[in-house]
C-alpha cells in the first residue's frame, strides 16, 4: 500500500507522506513554459498530454508521496455551459446564467463524456507512476463552485452568492442541486478512472451563514460521500473545508476512511487533540511559511513533526503553494519532512 493511503486509512508511518495543494503550478518554471504554450488556462485543462505531463511535473523534481490532477474546480461549471477564462491577475471569469434554459441545457450534459479529458489525464498518470506514489483527484464542494458561478467569479465578500442563498432563490437552489449531482459523478468517474484517493476542496465553507452550514456544507457533502461510498466504499477521501473545522465531527460521523484537510488558521493542538480523534489528518503548513523559508519553516515543519509522529498524518500547507514561492523552499522542506533537513 502507498504511505498515503495508509495513513488516510488509519495506519501509521515512520515518516510522513506529503504532497501539497497546488504542486503543480506557477512556482515551477517548467510549469510556466508550458503554460505559455498555449493560450488559456482552460486549453490546458483539457489537453491530454500537455495536462498529464504538469500533473507529473511536481513528482519527477521533488520526492512527494502522490501526484494530484492537474486541472481545476471550475471544469465543472465550465462543460455545463458556463464558461470559464482565467484572466491573468483577476482570476476565473464565467458567463452569465441565463435563466431556465442553462438548466434544461446542463442536465442533459453527459458529464463523463464533457470530462473525458481530465478522466484520462488521471488514466494516463496511474500508469505512468510506480505503485508506491498514489494519484489524487478532486473536486470542489457544491457551495464552493456555486460561489464562482453566482458571482461569476472570484468574490472576497460572497454578497450575491450569499443573497440566493438567504431568499432561498430557484437560481440557487438549481445552482446546488445541478453541482451535487455533477460533482458526484465525475467524482466517482475518476475513481473508476484510477484515482486512488479524492479530495474535495471547500475552500469557501466559511462564507455560509452560520444557521445555514447544515443544510447547504454539512448536508451536500455527506450525501455526496454517500453517494461515492454506494460504489467506492474504501477509497479515501478527504474534505478540506477552510475554516469550518467545528463542522468536522457531523461531516465524518458515521463514515470510515474520511479523513480532514486542516488549514494554516487551526491551531496544531486543535488539530491533534480534536480533529485527529474524529479522523486522520492532512496540513496545515502556512505557504507563507514556505515562501518564507529559513529558520521559521524549520521550526514550524518541526512542531508538525513532532506533535504527529506515530500517528495517522499527512503532511500538506493549509492551502495551495503561493505562486512566488522559491522552488528551494519546497527541496528543503522534503527534506526536512523526509528528515534529511535537521
Ligand atoms: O493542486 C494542484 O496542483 C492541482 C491543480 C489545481 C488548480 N486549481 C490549478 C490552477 C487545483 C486542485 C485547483 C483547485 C482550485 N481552483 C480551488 C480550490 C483550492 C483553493 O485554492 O482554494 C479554487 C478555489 C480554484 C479556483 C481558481 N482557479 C482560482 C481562484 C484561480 C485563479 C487564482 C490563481 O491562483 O491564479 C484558478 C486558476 C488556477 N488553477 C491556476 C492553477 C495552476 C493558475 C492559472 C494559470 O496557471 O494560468
Amino acid at each position: 500500500m502507498t504511505p498515503i493511503l495508509n495513513a488516510l486509512q488509519g495506519g501509521i508511518n515512520s515518516s510522513p507522506p506529503l504532497w501539497l495543494m497546488r504542486q503543480a503550478g506557477r512556482y515551477l518554471p517548467e510549469y510556466r513554459e508550458i503554460r505559455q504554450s498555449v493560450t488559456g488556462f482552460m486549453d490546458l485543462c483539457f489537453h491530454e498530454e500537455l495536462a498529464t505531463e504538469v500533473t507529473l511535473q511536481p513528482l519527477q523534481r521533488f520526492d512527494f508521496d502522490a501526484a494530484i490532477l492537474f486541472s481545476d474546480i471550475l471544469v465543472i461549471p465550465h462543460v455545463l455551459g458556463q464558461t470559464v477564462h482565467i484572466i491573468e491577475k483577476q482570476g476565473p471569469v464565467l458567463k452569465e446564467i441565463e435563466g431556465q434554459s442553462f438548466f434544461d441545457r446542463a442536465k442533459g450534459i453527459p458529464l463523463e463524456e464533457a470530462l473525458s479529458v481530465p478522466l484520462k489525464i488521471l488514466y494516463n498518470v496511474r500508469q505512468a507512476l510506480p505503485s508506491t506514489k498514489a494519484v489524487i483527484g478532486f473536486s470542489g464542494s457544491p457551495w464552493t463552485i456555486a460561489t464562482y458561478m453566482l458571482e461569476q467569479g472570484k468574490s472576497k465578500e460572497f454578497q450575491i452568492a450569499k443573497n440566493h442563498l438567504e431568499t432561498r432563490s430557484p437560481l440557487f437552489i438549481q445552482t446546488m442541486a445541478l453541482l451535487e449531482e455533477a460533482i458526484g459523478t465525475f467524482l466517482i468517474a475518476q475513481i473508476n478512472a484510477g484515482a486512488d484517493v479524492i479530495q474535495i476542496f471547500d475552500s469557501w465553507a466559511k462564507a455560509v451563514p452560520l444557521p445555514h452550514r447544515n443544510d447547504w456544507v454539512v448536508s451536500p457533502i455527506r450525501r455526496l460521500i454517500g453517494r461515492i461510498r454506494t460504489c467506492h466504499p474504501n477509497t479515501p477521501i478527504i474534505y478540506y473545508g477552510r475554516g469550518v473545522s467545528d463542522l468536522y465531527s457531523r461531516i465524518v460521523e458515521g463514515f470510515s476512511n474520511i479523513a480532514l484537510g486542516v488549514d494554516e488558521d487551526v491551531p496544531v493542538p486543535v488539530m491533534k487533540n480534536q480533529i485527529q480523534k474524529l479522523a486522520p489528518v492532512q496540513g496545515n503548513l502556512n505557504p507563507r511559511t514556505l515562501l518564507e523559508g529559513g529558520e521559521r519553516m524549520k521550526r514550524d515543519v518541526s512542531d508538525l513533526l513532532q506533535a504527529f509522529q506515530g500517528t495517522p498524518y499527512v503532511f500538506n500547507l493549509g492551502h495551495g503553494i503561493l505562486p512566488q514561492t522559491p522552488v528551494d523552499h519546497v527541496a528543503q522542506l522534503v527534506d526536512l519532512v523526509r528528515g534529511e533537513g535537521r
